[in-house]
């Protein structure tokens, strides 16, 4: 049984019916709900779901291209090797329909890869107002933290 979060759902639709691209961060205490309320709000939205393990970067990248390949069925991303989380971000940025990404536990992809806040800098920058309504999600334990080191782009 899902309850509350009414006011956090609300916060997170405006985002998502506001046009243009949204980067959203959510962060808190552990066990406090932040899976749960991302899955609620991703119901009967087109959306991308990741949760990020503790593992290198070259499986990671491939388990990332496969989530997306499945999400948005498309057999051509399966079958091809990408070999950089900057070109799977700039094929989904292409996409020109409403799109909801999110990559849960954030942390452990930026241990391993700690280029990739200003690869979302430089394609968010990119992105003009044709193109894709995407929403990235990141989940942060300690968002001061994180936003500094996302400012410097040493997340
Ligand atoms: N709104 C809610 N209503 C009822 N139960 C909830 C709600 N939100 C979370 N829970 C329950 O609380 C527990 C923790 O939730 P969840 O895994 O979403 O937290 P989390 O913040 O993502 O934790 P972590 O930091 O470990 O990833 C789960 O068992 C979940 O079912
Ligand atoms: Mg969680």
């Amino acid at each position: 049984m899902f309850v509350n979060r009414e006011k956090e759902l609300k916060i997170l639709e405006n985002e998502y019916n506001r046009d243009g691209f949204k980067f959203c961060i959510i962060y808190g205490r552990r066990r406090v709900g932040k899976t749960t309320l991302i899955r609620k709000f991703l119901k009967n939205k087109k959306h991308i779901y990741f949760l990020a393990t503790l593992e290198n970067e070259k499986i990671l990248l491939e388990k990332f291209k496969e989530i997306v390949a499945e999400s948005l069925e498309d057999e051509f991303l399966k079958g091809i090797n990408l070999t950089s989380f900057e070109s799977i971000f700039k094929y989904i940025a292409r996409k020109k329909e409403k799109l909801v990404v999110v990559i849960d536990e954030f942390q452990y992809l930026s241990k391993v890869n700690l280029a990739i806040a200003s690869i979302f800098q430089s394609i968010a920058e990119n992105l003009n107002t044709e193109l894709p309504k995407n929403i990235f999600f990141f989940q942060r334990k300690d968002l001061k933290k994180g936003l500094k080191r996302l400012q410097k782009g040493t997340v």
